[in-house]
């Protein structure tokens, strides 16, 4: 089980700060949340500054591509130092084809679900996935509330894998908090994104505390 906070409540002025703090807390992942102001309206970041960061940072990086046509960049990802890349089924064509690029090319791959998008569209391609992620606010900001019907889709995901087999984590992203962390976990989820309710409550390792006490475990890479 794990805790992936979310760079895009981090101060973006001070990214190289923020990663070493995030370290020395003892967080194991961080969620990069790249938007191209098309598939969401935001723009924040791309592959030169993931680059950048990569030569301080030993931190796993989970990168969410909030982005069309996402495997024009899956090669620059990678030399950038991605470990995984999230896509959304909404953002490609070729699912299968993407995801398949993304495992060649050495990353781990995902797959992200917007709140409209029922979970049939895992079935044919559930095992050659690492992770899913069940995005439980609409994507594009941070600080929006949690969606609950989002818990019963985690459930619905959960099944699934029970079912039909497959090794993906189950990741929830969008209004994650203390409070709703026991619920997340009791529905199926292992990785937990939070961006605002995870920086807002400096110092880290105090907030990480907060966080593992709520989900009664530790949420980092054992
Ligand atoms: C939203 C992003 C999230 C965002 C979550 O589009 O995918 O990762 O940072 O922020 P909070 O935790 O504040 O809802
Ligand atoms: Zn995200």
């Amino acid at each position: 089980m794990i805790l992936s906070p979310s760079l895009l409540s981090a101060d973006f002025g001070n990214l190289e700060k923020e990663l070493s703090a995030l370290e020395q807390a003892g967080i194991s992942w961080v969620h990069w949340d790249v938007m191209d102001g098309m598939f969401v309206p935001n723009i924040t970041f791309g592959p030169p500054v993931i680059k950048q960061l990569r030569k301080i940072s030993n931190l796993f990086f989970d990168v969410h591509l909030m982005v069309h046509n996402p495997e024009r960049y899956f090669a620059e990802f990678a030399d950038a130092g991605a470990d995984l890349l999230v896509i959304h089924a909404e953002a490609s064509t070729h699912l299968d084809r993407a995801v398949y690029e993304i495992r060649r090319l050495g990353m781990r791959a995902g797959m992200a679900l917007n709140p409209a998008t029922p979970v049939a569209v895992l079935e044919n391609i559930l095992e050659s996935l690492d992770l899913i992620l069940i995005m439980s606010v609409n994507p594009g900001f941070g600080g929006q509330s949690f969606i609950p019907k989002s818990l019963d889709k985690i459930r619905r995901v959960a099944d699934l894998l029970r079912n039909e087999g497959g090794h993906a984590h189950i990741a929830v992203d969008g209004g994650v908090e203390p409070d709703n962390i026991p619920q997340l976990i009791k529905a199926g989820a292992d990785v937990l994104v939070s961006g605002s309710a995870f920086f807002r409550f400096p110092p880290y390792a105090e907030r990480l505390r907060v966080f593992n006490e709520a989900a009664g475990r530790a949420l980092v890479c054992q």
